[in-house]
């Protein structure tokens, strides 16, 4: 049976990720900041033995110790690295940042998932078949098409975590683990826009990438349309 780890799976992309993997058939380690307040979490608990909650603050050392206790020489087919905040209100421009909640982005955006990563490195070494850890970023990195001044946590948090994700993925070269990073497109979620497309329509694309995923496509970041999205 294959494996999928999914960070921030209580709402939004990650929870349809989790659906979207449990109808086929996979094992999904689903993970959150709450498990007992993640009632969609255990309405999917109902309907299927193959999924399994665990407690995940990406931010927090002690959780990340607990949940590699929990999963000590689990092998891990993919790992998604889904959770991710947007403090889009307090980040309007250069005469109104918040320090605190830029430092906060960081912390959620782009130390999360490298800390996430090293964590379970072993957990995907394990695994005999596919070995894939997958990025959720967004086209919002591009310094090439930054021409407001707005979002500047955001965006810098996931250029940031982009450039991490590119060293990651040459040092894991060698393992024959691969690195993928995807932008999901403009989905309607409690981060995305009011008009945009469904989680359904992001998850299902952004999976058929990665179920055609092969090592030469290591480092490389692609829209959940299949567009690869230069550097
Ligand atoms: N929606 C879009 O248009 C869009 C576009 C480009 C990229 N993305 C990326 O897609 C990913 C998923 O976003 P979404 O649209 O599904 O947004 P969402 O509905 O707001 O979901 C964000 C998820 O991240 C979790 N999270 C936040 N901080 C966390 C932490 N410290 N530890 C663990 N989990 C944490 C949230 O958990 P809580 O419920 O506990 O807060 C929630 O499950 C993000 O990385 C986002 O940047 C989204």
């Amino acid at each position: 049976m294959k494996r999928v780890l999914i960070t921030g799976s209580n709402r939004g992309i990650g929870l349809e990720f989790t659906r979207q993997y449990l109808e086929s058939g996979w094992h999904v380690y689903a993970t959150c900041r709450r498990p007992t307040e993640a009632q969609s979490l255990h309405m999917l608990l109902e309907l299927h033995s193959r999924l399994t909650i665990h407690r995940l603050d990406i931010t927090q050392q002690e959780d990340i110790n607990s949940l590699c206790q929990e999963l000590m020489e689990v092998p891990i087919n993919i790992l998604i690295n889904n959770a991710g905040v947007y403090f889009r209100k307090r980040s309007v421009g250069i005469d109104c940042i918040h320090y605190d909640n830029w430092r906060r982005t960081f912390e959620v955006n782009t130390l999360g998932p490298v800390r996430i990563t090293e964590a379970l490195l072993g957990n995907i070494a394990e695994s005999t078949t596919v070995r894939l850890i997958v990025v959720l970023s967004s086209h919002m990195e591009r310094i090439a098409e930054i021409n407001e001044g707005d979002s500047f946590y955001y965006r810098s948090s996931k250029s940031a975590l982009n450039a991490a994700m590119q060293g990651i993925s040459a040092e894991m070269k060698e393992q024959e683990i691969g690195v993928l990073l995807l932008h999901p497109g403009a989905v309607m979620t409690r981060i995305g826009p009011l008009k945009g497309i469904s989680t359904r329509e992001s998850v299902s694309g952004m999976r058929q990438i990665i179920e055609g995923f092969t090592m030469e496509q290591t480092g490389k970041f692609f829209s959940y349309d299949g567009e690869e999205i230069p550097w």
